[in-house]
């Protein structure tokens, strides 16, 4: 049997070929791989030097490794946060033609660190919570995508420090089912699964004396279900909201936005009599707002306030009378778009007089207003509007925000002083 690399990019065979397929894993030379912290696997598993980056090397049977392989293709294109499969070899044989096992390799997590590595410097309650906050949205973020895990636990999934927080990458798919949608039943069993698992390891932590001693290991497991459960609730629920009352939506989707989730398109439906409106949220991964907006504005922001900018844009577009997503017949979204930026966008910020501007650019004083909108509405307990935003910004804020920062003029004359 010959050694075959099937892999995603055509130029990795080239760079695997220089590594020692005829050779066990176990028995790879010092020389191709890279001391790296890994976690605790039934599989051998190295880090191997491949042109200038380092990969992730396991072996295991062919079928469950092209079955990984695939399944990490599909999280990949799905956007969720995984390792990055970049191959499979087969065919590997020793020397003297004895068949050796497979191995599937993915990208080293560049960062990442097993949770067993984390804990060898003392880890804090509040550090924990975090590390759970972060796996109970990776598992979350799986199921809305229709993926079972099937064996989630602490070993199979890799931390990130993240601006104080951190992030979870999936690293083990093995044992994953994707499903056009997952039931509750397959759900709830996955979530137990992880549950069973979490509890176990920190039990086994424990057992080192290496968990904090305020950890019960049971009360872990459950307070994470815990924390998943109230995750999905928040995300999925359909919201009805008196009419009128829009700052409900803009209320709801903040703490999505606090919970690390985007929404990307919000179904609002009015109902017949005009009274309610109901709302479904559709959740997606970072940086997608950036993008959406620049596509359909052309207006190039940050990642917030692109979110913030689009919110306000979907909200407005809902009230539009050619608004009807799906029709064939109705305005395009990125006619609606440009009416928006045109009729809304550009107006609002030419009511605020230039002088009073400073450096601020016009995303960054639109998405000033929104959240200046966002706060008076909160505190009258209605949508105040955005004109009257408008006026309450310009007169109370903006001059505020000016005393703060220096002049741009009056930077330059001081600097030579200093
Ligand atoms: N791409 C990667 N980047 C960083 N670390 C990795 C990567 N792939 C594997 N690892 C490390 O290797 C360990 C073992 O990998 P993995 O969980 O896939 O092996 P396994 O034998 O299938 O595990 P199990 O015993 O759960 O079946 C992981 O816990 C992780 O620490
Ligand atoms: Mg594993």
């Amino acid at each position: 049997m010959a050694l075959h690399i099937s892999a995603t990019n055509p130029e990795h065979p080239a760079l695997l070929l220089e590594l020692p397929w005829d050779l066990p894993l176990e028995d790879w030379p010092e020389r191709h791989l890279v001391p790296l912290p890994r976690g605790i696997s039934r599989h051998v598993v190295r880090y191997a030097r491949a042109g200038d980056e380092v990969v992730a090397v396991k072996e295991l049977a062919e079928r469950p490794a092209v079955r990984e392989y695939e399944l990490l293709r599909s999280l990949h294109r799905l956007n969720i946060p995984a390792v990055d499969p970049l191959a499979v070899v087969t065919g590997r044989t020793r020397d003297d033609e004895a068949p050796l096992e497979p191995v599937l390799i993915t990208r080293h997590l560049n960062g990442s660190m097993p949770y067993r590595s984390m804990f060898e410097t003392t880890m804090r309650p509040a550090t924990m919570h975090r590390l759970m906050d972060a796996l109970a949205v990776l598992l979350v973020r799986l199921h809305l995508a229709g993926f079972a895990w099937g064996d989630c636990s602490l070993s199979n999934t890799l931390f990130r420090r993240d601006a104080g927080a951190f992030a979870a990458y999936l690293v083990d798919a093995e044992t994953g089912e994707l499903h056009q949608k997952l039931s509750d039943g397959q759900r709830s069993y996955d979530l137990d699964l992880a549950r069973v698992n979490i509890s176990g390891e920190l039990l086994d932590l424990e057992a080192s004396g290496a968990l904090h001693p305020s950890v019960d290991p049971i009360d872990f497991g459950t307070e994470i279900c815990g924390r998943y459960q109230s995750l999905w609730q928040e995300l999925t629920r359909t919201s009805v909201y008196p009419a009128g009352k829009h700052h409900y939506i803009d209320r709801r989707v903040r703490r999505l936005n606090e919970l690390g989730f985007d929404v990307a398109e919000m179904q609002i439906a009015h109902s017949s009599n005009g009274d309610s409106v109901t709302f479904v949220p559709k959740v997606v991964d970072a940086g997608h707002h950036q993008r959406q907006l620049l596509r359909l504005t052309g207006l190039d922001t940050e990642e917030n306030q692109a979110r913030r900018l689009l919110n306000d844009l979907e909200s407005w577009m809902a009230t539009q009378e050619d608004y009807a997503p799906g029709d064939p017949l109705a305005a395009r979204p990125e006619v609606l778009a440009h009416r928006w930026v045109r009729e809304v966008f550009r107006p609002t910020v030419r009511a605020i007089p230039k002088e009073l501007r400073g450096s601020m650019d016009a995303a960054e004083l639109y998405h000033g207003l929104l959240e200046h909108r966002w706060y008076l509405s909160e505190r009258a307990q209605h949508d105040i509007g955005l004109d009257t935003a408008v006026e309450d910004y310009v007169k109370h804020i903006l001059p505020k925000l000016r005393a703060k920062l220096p002049a741009p003029d009056a930077a330059a004359s001081r600097a030579p002083s200093a």
